[in-house]
């Protein structure tokens, strides 16, 4: 071939090349992504506009002498969101009847599209987190950046990793055989349970509702959500979008239902034949009623409760106390996880343990910081300005200030010391919200009772321990066992050892190290042990739970092998049968190379 030639043919290769690529190209950016994100609307409910004031309440309460609707206000400031009728046990049949019709499609549903809905869901919320914040702070009094972190941050985060591993975690899972059954598959299926349902607390009304629901239908389930009385309002809203965005996606939006009710009907709820698996996040007290209630149906439950998680703070080995750089990022994990939603967090941090030296150091610091918090409403325009931000916004209501203060001063009286706080908060311009000071407590010892309740308030209460079995032995000595954090130098193994120790032998589900609650937002299982529950929600553990996990044992070559009962062990059986079982097992189970050699004489007669 001519050097001409050659150079025609180069360029033909390239011009093909570049066509085939270009092509490619297109073809990428025209295909239709099957798990494309659908736009849709969900108005927002008109008090979420900024500015909004609506009337004030002269006695901010859900309850209102006469009716028996919920009157739904705003904590912050009393200002009246609405009157929402409570569901009754009618309306509960009816809905749970519709759930399971919707979900006889809803299971045939493929993973893609399922992906599809919650993708929908995901830019639905990152394009409306405004309204969606202003809905869950004006329900629940918490600042915005409460919400931005409570609310939208881990549901972002849940969803994320629903698309990105949930499939992973459901698809069918292979399980090793033995030597008697080798020529068996043996495999587990995740098959969705019908219909599901969850009873979910206040204290995050935007995620605690959605939470389940996103597992629950990643897994082929519907879902009715009980959400508390407390946060009825904003949750209609929350339940309507993710209503909107199944139904965008072509969806029977009857796969999800939220229903609020007055305490009396949440018994018929939970005992419900027609719900498979029940959720509930909530408080003792009432877990006892809705066991004893699920247990007419005997309704699979996972309860989570609360807990009284301690921040353990180490020393450097030989008593140091760890670089004052170390302990000011330690202060301000420990400020975040104490009053992050005004402490109404069930992993919140409701002590601090720490060494002697460290345990001084830590008061200096933690100390000016709590005297500065700023409580008040968020949403209000007037807080906008440079210098006004809020710190800490409302509590859901004021039926805990008797008991925080009865167990505050029980506490001084035996010799702890009240160094910030400790009493309700009268606030100037919301005279109506339910505020509490932030507090902070120290010298607090294990046998006070302040160091025993779960008080789910911006309350610091500290602990000095002596050393590392004595931390241990403080963080164990409470009826709880939900979360901890372990912080603690890394600089040499025996800090890291010591970090060790201490998240081994504590009584607890969860445990950060050297962190606040990171398990959270990585989707680890969440739960806890002891008086904080059982059962475990999000990550692999928790999709599964949602799931009848379906054990199916089959052939691997079946036109080659198949289970056969040998002539001897055949109904009428034979006079040496015995022997011949007994060979079975040998052969199966022998612990030694003669025992199986004996087995398999027996097995063929010898
Ligand atoms: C552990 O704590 C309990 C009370 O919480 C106390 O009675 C016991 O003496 C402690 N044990 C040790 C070894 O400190
Ligand atoms: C703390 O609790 C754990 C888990 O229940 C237990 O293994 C450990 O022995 C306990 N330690 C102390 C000092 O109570």
């Amino acid at each position: 071939m001519d050097a001409l030639g050659r150079v025609m043919l180069d360029a033909k290769f390239i011009a093909t090349a570049t066509c085939l690529a270009l092509a490619g190209i297109l073809y990428l950016l025209l295909r239709t992504d099957p798990e494309k994100a659908v736009d849709f609307s969900t108005p927002a409910p008109e008090q979420c506009s900024p500015g909004w004031r609506g009337k004030e309440l002269d006695r901010p309460s859900i309850k209102v002498p006469g009716s028996t609707a919920i009157q739904c206000y705003a904590p912050a400031t009393g200002h009246y969101l609405g009157l929402l009728n409570p569901s009754t046990p009618d309306r509960i049949d009816r809905t749970i009847a519709k759930a399971a019709a919707a979900q006889q499609q809803w299971k045939k549903s493929t993973f893609a599209q399922r992906r599809r809905v919650l993708k929908t869901l995901l830019k639905f919320i990152l394009d409306n987190q405004e309204e969606i914040i202003r809905a869950a702070c004006l329900d629940s009094g918490k600042t915005r950046t409460d919400a931005l972190f409570g609310e939208v941050l881990v549901t972002v985060e849940k969803l994320k990793w629903t698309l990105d591993h949930g499939e992973n975690a459901l698809l069918p899972d292979r399980r090793p055989t033995n030597l008697l059954m080798f020529y068996k598959r043996n495999e587990v299926r995740y098959e969705p349970l019908g219909v599901v349902a969850a009873c979910v607390s206040w204290n995050y009304p935007f995620h605690n509702l959605l939470g389940p629901i996103i597992s629950a239908i990643f897994a082929g389930n519907a879902i009715v959500v009980k959400n508390s009385e407390q946060t009825a309002w904003s949750s209609t809203y929350f339940v309507t979008i993710v209503r909107d965005a199944l139904t965008a996606c072509s969806f029977d939006p009857n796969i999800v239902h939220a229903f609020s009710c007055w305490p009396q009907t949440a018994d018929y709820f939970t005992s419900h034949p027609g719900i498979s698996h029940l959720t509930f996040i909530g408080s003792r007290p009432v877990a006892h009623e809705v066991a004893k209630s699920a247990s007419k149906s005997l309704t699979h439950l996972c309860v989570e409760l609360g807990g009284k998680d301690a921040a353990i703070v180490l020393d450097e080995p030989g008593g140091r106390v760890m670089s004052r750089g170390e302990m000011e990022r330690i202060a301000s994990i420990i400020m975040r996880g104490v009053f992050q939603s005004g402490g109404q967090n069930c992993v919140g941090i409701e002590r601090v343990v720490a060494m002697p030296e460290t345990y001084d150091t830590l008061i200096k610091m933690l100390e000016p910081r709590i005297k500065a918090l700023r409580l008040g409403d968020d949403l209000d325009p007037e807080n906008a300005g440079e210098g006004s931000a809020i710190d800490v916004g409302a509590l859901i209501s004021p039926a805990s200030f008797d008991r925080l203060e009865r167990l505050i001063a029980e506490a001084t009286a035996q010799g702890a010391r009240l160094l910030v706080g400790g009493h309700r908060y009268s606030h100037q311009r919301y005279p109506l919200g339910h505020y509490f000071t932030p507090t902070l407590l120290v010298d607090v010892s294990p046998r006070m009772r302040i160091a025993q309740e779960e008080l789910f308030a911006p309350v610091c209460v500290m602990m000095r321990a002596n050393d590392l079995d004595d931390i241990v032995n403080i963080t164990n000595g409470t009826a709880y066992g939900l979360g901890c954090s372990v912080f603690g130098p890394t600089s040499s193994s025996l800090s890291n050892a010591n970090l060790q120790h201490v998240t081994n032998s504590v009584k607890s589900g969860m445990v950060a190290v050297n962190d606040f609650a990171a398990y959270y937002v990585v989707q680890l299982p969440f739960g806890g042990v002891a008086g904080s529950g059982y059962g475990r929600f999000a990550g692999r553990e928790g999709l599964r739970n949602l799931c009848n996990a379906k054990s199916i044992c089959s052939d691997k070559w079946p036109s080659l092998i198949k289970t056969a009962i040998p002539a001897k062990l055949d109904y009428p059986m034979r006079s040496n049968a015995w022997h011949v079982a007994r060979g079975v097992v040998e052969v199966g189970y022998g612990e030694s190379l003669s025992r199986r050699v004996e087995g398999l004489r027996k097995l063929v007669g010898f």
